[in-house]
């Protein structure tokens, strides 16, 4: 992806001055000469028609360019290349042509996770570019890269402290201002030893069978000689790592005492052994000192032949007692008898053909499986929906084209966990006209997967009753710690929230160090919103041209009913949109896709909606219920990003955004996160000033977790033992900057504090991961 990153440079100041510089005192006569002249004419009308004297290096240059024949560099470029002195102009304008330039690739970056085209794009680092210095004061950058980069995060497991002696670099506390430790501590001379890591409730206690369904133990082969094994964790965190900037383990139930390193965390799945005793081979080449505890118990499984589908499918089907079933009259009966059942979750990962799988993926969709379905004894099951480019492929009607897609596009062991689906096949399940769109700036088909990427997540929710949620999941996503530990505490805090001022908090994004605790912002959000004058959502909204659902809406549950107490409204009641970005007003945000809203009445004004970037959420059956209502008799669609969360607003349903830790590599102060991250209207990331808009987004690119950001690689590949370039140039830009750092040679240095250990942290997007795959 040469194309992209050239693209993401900001447009540089330094090559070109030089060229104009020497074409001026150039050697070549002609040139001189024809130059000067343009010169002078350029002075002469300047001193004739120019109102004021701003425009003066402008004018000239222009003309000199204009009339030295030479045209490599276009108009544009000449615009910004010469507002070299007024630098905030410049880096203005630099973001917004960066943008303007390319509004489609904008336009398919936004949807990523919608994949397609963009597996071409891999960002391309070159190991051998140029190394910059730090000049964290460049006057022409965006103002995030004057703040200094956090060293922690790369402090390995010899510098691992006792939670309670953790001191993070950041945020500094405020009472001693003290500054971050120069060099990681090392404390230990081996790394230290990692424990089993069991984030699922304890299915043996006599608590556990008294009140649920025994568990019985599942296993990933047909003859149960292999029993679904577990992950290992660090107890404790590498002294100095820097805290989580947005989001909150505590709040969420996620454990942040312990830390997870890539042997703990894939080695069970095939990582650190080579293909021959059936792991990946991938580790093998990067620093491994201590990493044979994790294979003591289990030995190092042998992954050749697995069939995941059908692993799955016999723990269900012992476990099977567990669950209520998705047939309402029965679950109905199994509610008022015996011991608590439990709903199913499905993992609807979204795949395409010509995704290019790769030992690290495998790795991850193992740990998945393994962690959600196998180890939790069925309580959730993983699918791929795969999406088939070619509208022409019978994928209904002969089982021999789908399995030579299998075989083309998908690890053999995974081929049970596909479902196909086409844009062909959406047409026909959702036909009809679905009438006018407000804007649509991608171009692109209502039933195409930019615009609406929830179709077949709808159908599938449709053909799958067994499931009460589903998570819409991604490719290019990773969590460190344990998949079970996010997912379920995830849906527990969500169940957990009140409706009352719910809407509002979900359109913020919470900042502990800033906010306090999250009854702080809970207060601060209350406040906030009666400054603004708006009234707090509160069940459906009402709005010009609103159809009704065929069933009404009857979403409220009765703890909210009149004469309660509103703070215990919802309480209890699972979430039907868990979304991990804030849900934030699209009106008037500069999100390029607000306005992408089809089927509503023209007469009116566009109906209020909220959005939430990258796709990653938990659905509710009744949520999916009500878009595919929406989308089949009424015709009405939005962006992908936007329909779930709008459907859930319009129709009174539980959403919120569940604020899970993302990092930051520099060392924001506090005040600054809330203005770049909560800049939009009335303190929220929506409306005018949100920074989902175009020109804000070079924020998040620090991020640990945005489409765009260059952070959640970097980190990523160090995690796993790569040597990467830390980024430390002055463009901003993290890819092919600064110095090579990491990797086996630095950390097998007896001085170096070994191999990363980092919390559970969720990372996106992860494009390629062992630098292998970039040859
Ligand atoms: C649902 O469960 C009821 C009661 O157990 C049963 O009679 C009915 O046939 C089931 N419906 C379907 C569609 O399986
Ligand atoms: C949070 O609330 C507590 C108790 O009301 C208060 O003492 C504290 O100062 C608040 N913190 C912040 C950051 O507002």
């Amino acid at each position: 992806m040469a194309r992209k990153s050239e693209a993401y440079l900001p447009v540089s100041t330094k090559p070109q001055p030089k060229f104009r510089v020497k074409a001026l005192l150039g050697h070549c006569l002609y040139r001189r000469v024809v130059i000067w002249t343009f010169v002078i004419i350029g002075l002469l009308s300047y001193a004739f028609f120019s109102p004021g004297l701003t425009g003066r290096s402008r004018d000239v240059l222009d003309l000199v360019h204009g009339g030295n024949g030479v045209n490599e560099a276009p108009q544009v470029t000449d615009g910004i290349v010469l507002q070299t002195q007024d630098s905030q102009v410049e880096s203005h304008i630099q973001e917004v042509v960066e943008e303007e330039v390319k509004p489609v690739e904008e336009t398919q970056t936004q949807v990523q996770t919608q994949e397609e085209e963009k597996e071409e794009e891999k960002v391309k680092e070159e190991p051998e570019g140029e190394k910059q210095e730090e000049t964290e004061d460049n006057a022409n950058s965006p103002h995030w890269l004057k703040y200094k980069h956090l060293d922690g995060y790369y402090n390995g497991l010899r510098s691992l402290v006792s939670f309670s002696d953790y001191k993070p670099e950041y945020p500094e506390a405020s009472s001693t201002g003290k500054g971050s430790e120069p060099a990681p501590t090392i404390h230990h001379s081996k790394p230290p030893k990692p424990s089993v890591y069991r984030p699922h409730p304890d299915y043996d206690s006599d608590e556990y069978q008294k009140t649920y369904v025994p568990v019985k133990r599942c296993y990933i082969d047909e003859d149960e000689k292999i029993p679904a094994p577990d992950l290992y964790a660090y107890n404790g965190v590498p002294q100095g790592q820097p805290k989580a900037a947005l989001g909150s383990y505590d709040l969420l139930g996620l454990r942040e005492d312990v830390c997870f390193d890539r042997f703990g965390r894939y080695g069970p799945y095939g990582l650190g052994y080579d293909l021959e005793s059936g792991g990946t081979g991938e580790a093998l080449d990067t620093e491994h000192e201590g990493s044979e505890v994790v294979w003591e118990k289990t030995g190092k499984i042998n992954y050749e032949g697995v069939d995941w589908a059908s692993a799955q499918e016999r723990c269900y089907a012992a476990n099977q007692d567990r669950f209520f079933t998705g047939n309402e009259t029965r679950d109905f009966e199994l509610a008022q008898a015996g011991r608590k059942r439990l709903d199913r979750i499905a993992i609807v990962i979204r795949t395409y053909v010509g995704f290019q799988w790769t030992s690290h993926a495998l790795l991850n969709f193992r740990a998945m499986i393994n962690e959600l379905s196998l180890r939790s004894g069925g309580e959730y099951d993983v699918h791929f929906l795969l999406h088939v480019r070619d509208n022409n492929e019978p994928i209904w009607a002969d089982p021999t084209t789908v399995q030579n897609i299998l075989d083309i596009n998908v690890p053999p062991e995974f081929h049970g966990l596909c479902t196909l689906w086409s844009e062909a096949q959406m047409k026909l399940y959702y036909p009809g006209n679905f009438g006018d769109t407000f804007e649509n700036p991608s171009n692109g088909d209502i039933h195409g997967v930019y615009r609406s990427a929830h179709m077949p997540l709808q159908h599938f929710a449709m053909m799958h009753p067994e499931y009460a949620h589903f998570w819409n999941w991604e490719m290019d996503m990773r969590w460190t710690g344990s998949y079970y530990e996010l997912f379920d505490r995830l849906g527990k805090w969500g169940a957990a929230q009140s409706r009352e001022g719910m809407w509002e908090r979900a359109s913020k994004y919470y900042i502990p160090g800033l906010h306090g605790s999250w009854e702080n912002f809970t207060e601060l959000v209350r406040h906030e919103t009666k400054q603004s004058g708006k009234r707090p959502i509160l069940g459906p909204v009402v709005f010009n041209g609103k159809s009704g659902l065929e069933q009404g809406e009857v979403f409220l549950p009765s703890s909210c009913s009149s004469g309660s107490d509103m703070s215990q409204c919802g309480v209890g009641e699972d979430a039907d949109l868990i979304t991990l970005n804030p849900l934030f007003d699209a009106d008037d945000s500069g999100w390029v896709f607000a306005g992408d809203v089809t089927g509503y009445d023209m007469q009116y004004e566009k109906p209020p909606r909220r959005c939430a970037i990258v796709t990653a959420s938990r659905l509710s059956r009744r949520l999916l219920r009500v878009m595919h209502e929406e989308t089949w008799r009424l015709h009405h669609s939005m962006f992908s990003e936007m329909f779930p969360p709008s459907m859930a607003l319009h129709h009174g349903l539980k959403a919120v955004y569940a604020p899970h830790p993302v990092y930051l590599d520099r060392k924001w102060p506090q005040e600054e996160i809330e203005k770049a991250f909560n800049g939009g209207r009335d303190h929220t990331s929506g409306g005018h000033g949100s920074p989902f808009d175009l020109t804000n987004e070079h924020n998040h690119k620090g991020t640990s977790w945005y489409y765009n950001s260059e952070f959640a690689g970097l980190l990523w590949r160090r995690w796993l033992g790569y040597a990467q370039m830390d980024g430390r140039g002055n463009n901003g830009g993290r890819a092919g900057e600064g110095t090579k750092r990491g990797g086996r040679k630095e950390e097998e240095n007896p001085k170096s504090s070994g191999r990363l250990c980092l919390r559970s942290m969720l990372v996106h997007p992860i494009k390629w991961e062992n630098p292998a795959e970039q040859e």
